[in-house]
């Protein structure tokens, strides 16, 4: 049996903040051999499949590691739907960084793509309370997907008794990558987490005194993020990181200023980024030696393998310290937008991302582990086994940075007072920033 996804449930309004500069082109794929066309009604029974004409899909995995997962769904979709044609939309940055705002400027001009990337929990409700996606609960029964998700991952993703996407993967959000040369020259064990944030940069220190002068890596603004409700997470502990978003815990307490203290301590010990640098190079950074650490969804093992890495020999890797036992989840999910320009060819793609070989395929590239239940473990490397045994047992908390604690206007929010405390490093206003934000989405 699984445990539960503790998600706090949070009152979703408005339209996304993030939905802001020009778009000078839909996002829709030229297509003069589309098949059908859809009004955006959802309630057709769902086709055995094989549509035809262009399926234009939106994400984020445009190039390096990430491509290689989507490039394994492509594959599959040519072989298992060969009448239609997949028309890559990705739009390049990580965390969808660029695609999100492009995304979101589409389908306010009603210029949807077939099918696009969310991340099941408040993202995903953003998008389903703007009424910008479609049930597609005709598809859950066909498949019977309804018994090989986790019930608790399909509640993140049903409003209202529908449910609106297809989940392709689970992420962990809290694992320090490590590389092992420059700890171990350090007479560190890369193996053995520190047991807390303290004990972790107290062997910073000795990484510095050993020659490394950045010991962590970061990237751009939300890589920052993301390491920050680490942090939290370590501070606050489960259930007060969890409380940060239905109003249970303060963002103004002193535990808060604690993290934030914390993760300004820990900026220290990290080379200097830019706001778009992307993650690669931070991961990069420990791959090269240049540095000892990087905070990074596990999607950093895919770009562990492209470089000829081997796990336990080159690169060890942990949660981050103080939170054994706990993970920092998110899950890519795929819609039916209203108005797709093809709505059955994306029910194909849909097909494509819940079945067991989709998932298998995908998920053995990407990183991640599969949403699905019933995919064996054997055939994944050592990480992704070990990632599905733990989120058999851990604790799980979702991600800030990914979509899964807050919706998209939220998230704009933290990230902004995240990027204008890199420059200040002023701990006060960015925990009255936090505060603002939290006030203005908790209802
Ligand atoms: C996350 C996404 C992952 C991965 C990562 C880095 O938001 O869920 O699949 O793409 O960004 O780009």
């Amino acid at each position: 049996m699984r445990r539960t996804i503790v998600i706090a449930s949070l009152a979703v309004v408005g339209m996304v903040a993030a939905a802001c500069g020009s778009s000078t082109g839909g996002a829709n794929q030229s297509s003069t051999n589309q098949s059908s066309s859809s009004s955006g009604g959802s309630s057709e029974t769902a086709k055995a499949g094989g549509a035809g004409g262009n399926v234009g899909v939106f994400t984020w995995w445009a190039d390096g590691s990430e491509k290689k997962g989507l490039d394994a769904l492509v594959k599959l979709f040519g072989e298992k739907f060969p009448n239609d044609k997949f028309v890559n939309l990705a739009v390049a940055g990580g965390a969808g960084s660029n695609a999100k705002a492009k995304l979101a400027a589409d389908l306010q001009a009603g210029n949807p793509p077939d099918s696009f990337q969310g991340h099941a929990g408040a993202e995903l409700t953003d998008y389903i309370n703007n009424g910008q996606i479609l049930p597609v609960d005709d598809l859950y029964k066909a498949e019977g997907w309804d018994n090989v998700f986790p019930a608790d991952l399909l509640a993140r993703l049903t409003v209202g008794g529908h449910i609106y996407s297809v989940p392709s993967n689970i992420h962990r959000a809290n694992v320090v990558w490590v590389n092992n040369k420059v700890l171990t020259k350090a007479g560190l064990d890369p193996k053995a987490a520190p047991k807390d944030i303290a004990a972790w940069i107290a062997d910073m220190d000795k990484l510095k005194a050993a020659g490394i002068s950045t010991p962590l890596s970061v990237a751009g603004t939300w890589t920052q993020v993301e390491l920050l409700e680490t942090v939290l997470i370590s501070d606050l502990g489960v259930d007060g990181y969890n409380g940060l978003f239905d109003g249970k815990t303060d963002w103004a307490s002193a535990d808060v200023t604690k993290g934030l203290n914390d993760y300004k301590t820990l900026l220290t010990y990290a080379n200097t980024a830019a706001d778009g640098d992307d993650w690669p190079g931070a991961t990069d950074a420990v791959i090269d030696g240049k540095a000892a650490y990087n905070v990074m969804g596990d999607w950093a093992v895919a770009e562990f393998a492209s470089k000829g890495q081997k796990d336990g020999t080159d690169y060890s890797y942990w949660a981050v310290p103080g939170q054994d036992g706990v993970y920092d989840f998110l899950a890519d999910s795929f819609t039916l937008p209203k108005g797709a320009p093809n709505a059955e060819g994306a029910k194909d793609w849909l097909r494509l991302i819940g079945s067991d070989q989709g998932q298998h395929d995908f998920n053995l590239a990407k990183g991640s582990i599969p949403a699905r239940t019933d995919i064996k473990p054997d055939d994944f490397p050592p990480y992704q086994q070990w990632a599905m045994g733990e989120f058999q047992k851990d604790k799980i908390v979702s991600s800030i940075a990914h979509g899964a604690a807050v919706n998209l206007g939220w998230g704009t929010e933290i990230s902004q007072a995240v990027s204008q405390f890199y420059g200040s490093k002023d701990v006060a206003a960015l925990q009255a920033a936090l505060v603002t934000a939290a006030k203005s989405n908790i209802k």
